[in-house]
């Protein structure tokens, strides 16, 4: 039995997510969580709302509500969409929590007596009716490129240039609207990374290894461009505040950390927050300090590599002290929808609350991890959707679950059938069986998840094949006892299918589990060589025939749902 941490990216909080970004982190985490868990593992699985920062700020205010009401309920919200798609966090948090503000604060603390940490004087957009500095995207005016009255002084959303705000033409303030603004001087915090670059390099040396190329070729392409110290203070009203003690000045001038500071410092604030529910029993530090038996695995899509391998592995050895880095960054490349691009803002793709009102979550859970853009990026259409459930999760495996047991009931009655001994056909499915489910084993541990969901179909298939090469319906009118061995044979493949299934489809396979009254009903895993035997399902089992699994996506509802979300541009 091994410790997995694991986490994914944190989502931000200024909206819900869609289908892309539910695949590129949370999700596959999920599967894996679930799936070191059936195998025994101590694992703990933690994710939080992103919540600092600019966006948070501007979102709350289009929604004319204070940032900390907002984003209440958006955590909520999101938590609440979650909870529906079966992600079973140990902890979702929030990055504005106690718990993760003073770790914030000790974070920059321990930089600071390291001598990682340095006050620089920079010019500034400072506004005199809001009486306050602004940040880039809080200055509007007209774009010197395209002429857009609208853009924003770090980019003009119209021609895509990136702006420096006194580029603007009419420079006015987002805020207010006031265009008595001027430029001053001011200080802020610098992370002097180009000082631990040597360090970083060597940690991605040795972690890198093992990563995805995805990850380890980003990693290396920032470190070929040299670490650049960055400043990790922003003036925004809303954040985790500069300690006082430290930089009475600054702290004066109520700065704040910048969100990419505090939020990957929340993946070890969301586990304290985890401890805090329960402290008698839950130690945070076992986690994150001096845990050198604990093995780390992050997941999140290709643009949060640089921040996740290089940053903060830098913010984590600059402290000095033993803080656990990432062993495995699992990076995902780009869910597209017909080609284009899932996009938040335009509201263009299916998005995770719409997407739980249309189908339950293993519907979305199975299509998205079978089409995981792993090596590459990957596109939802709904045809490929609508054949693959139909296909694979109502032909291959939910007709198989309801054909064997309506049929073995009405032929043999509510208890799993004795009949004759196994054979050779029931030898030969207990090989294939075992070399398949090692393979899915072996994509598993590796975090292959195309590969494994490609196995875990391999396995539903072969049900198919013995059920049509035995023909127990055919068995029946000569040799009662080959029937129910076929029968019986099948039951414990579907048994074997609900536990293997788990981590893809959770809550059909509990309900195929649920099928069987067995006295030690666990969802533990089943070896290879376990299987091999088909025996965990013994005649004389009780059983029920649960209602269908899966329902198919009819043509009519094909076509509903392509004019509901749009489809070919
Ligand atoms: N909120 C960021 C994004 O959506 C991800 C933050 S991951 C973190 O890209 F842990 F580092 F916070
Ligand atoms: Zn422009």
């Amino acid at each position: 039995m091994a410790r997995h941490l694991i986490t994914s990216a944190l989502p931000y909080i200024n909206g819900i997510k869609h289908l892309g970004n539910m695949v590129g982190s949370m999700l596959p985490a999920d599967v894996y969580a679930r799936y070191l868990r059936q195998r025994g593992h101590d694992v703990l699985y933690i994710c939080a709302t992103d919540e600092h920062g600019t966006p948070a700020e501007l979102a709350a205010k289009d929604a004319g509500q204070s940032v900390d009401a907002f984003c209440a309920e958006q955590h909520d919200a999101q938590k609440a969409i979650y909870d529906g798609f079966g992600l079973a966090f140990d902890h979702f948090g929030r990055s504005s929590s106690p718990e993760n503000v003073e770790l914030t604060q000790h974070f920059a603390r321990k930089l600071h007596e390291n001598g990682f940490i340095e006050e620089r004087a920079i010019r500034q957009v400072y506004s005199n009716a809001d009486e306050r500095f602004l940040p880039d995207r809080y200055i509007v005016g007209t774009c010197p490129h395209c002429g857009y009255d609208k853009a924003r002084g770090d980019q003009c959303e119209n021609c895509t240039r990136v702006l420096d705000p006194t580029d603007l033409i009419d420079a006015r303030s987002a805020i207010s609207g006031s265009s008595d603004l001027e430029v001053r001087e001011t200080k802020h915090l610098f992370l002097l990374q180009s000082k631990l670059q040597g360090e970083v390099e060597k940690f991605i040396d040795e972690a890198g290894e093992e990563w995805p190329t995805l990850a380890s070729s980003i990693a290396r392409k920032w470190l070929t461009e040299g670490l650049h110290d960055r400043a990790i203070t922003r003036d925004l009203d809303w954040g985790v505040p500069v300690p006082a003690d430290v930089w009475p000045d600054l702290a004066a001038e109520g700065k704040v950390f910048y969100v990419w500071f505090d939020a990957p410092i929340e993946y070890i604030g969301s586990t304290k927050e985890w401890a805090d529910v329960d402290p008698e029993n839950r130690d945070w530090k076992s986690w994150w300090y001096e845990a050198d038996d604990v093995r780390y695995t992050e997941f999140m899509a290709k643009d949060n590599v640089p921040f996740h391998s290089v940053m903060f592995p830098a913010t984590q050895l600059g402290t000095r002290e033993p803080w656990k880095k990432v062993d495995f960054l699992k990076a995902f490349n780009w869910l597209n929808y017909y080609g284009g691009k899932f996009s938040t803002s335009q509201r263009r793709g299916i998005f995770t609350d719409a997407a739980l009102e249309l189908l339950p979550a293993d519907y979305w859970r199975y299509f998205l991890i079978a089409n995981a853009p792993e090596s590459d990026d990957t596109s939802f259409t709904w045809e490929l959707f609508s054949s693959s459930v139909n296909k694979d999760l109502a032909d291959t495996l939910g007709n198989f679950v309801n054909r064997v047991l309506s049929f073995s009931r009405k032929r043999f009655g509510d208890e799993v059938p004795a009949g004759a001994e196994a054979g050779e056909a029931e030898a030969k499915l207990g090989e294939d069986i075992a070399r398949l489910l090692a393979e899915y084993e072996g994509h598993m541990e590796a975090l292959q998840f195309r590969k494994a969901a490609a196995s875990l179909r391999a396995l539903w298939s072969t049900g198919n094949s013995y059920l049509e090469e035995k023909a127990p319906w055919l068995e029946i009118k000569t040799d009662k006892d080959a029937a129910a061995l076929t029968l019986r044979t099948a039951m414990n493949l579907i048994h074997l299918y609900s536990v293997i299934s788990e981590p893809f489809i959770p809550s059909s396979a509990k309900a195929m589990r649920g099928a069987f009254t067995l006295t030690d009903d666990t969802a533990l895993w089943i070896t290879p060589d376990e299987a091999r035997s088909l025996s965990a399902v013994p005649a004389g089992t009780p059983f029920t025939v649960p209602p269908v699994l899966f329902a198919k996506i009819t043509e009519d509802d094909l076509a509903a749902y392509k004019e509901r979300f749009g489809g070919e541009e």
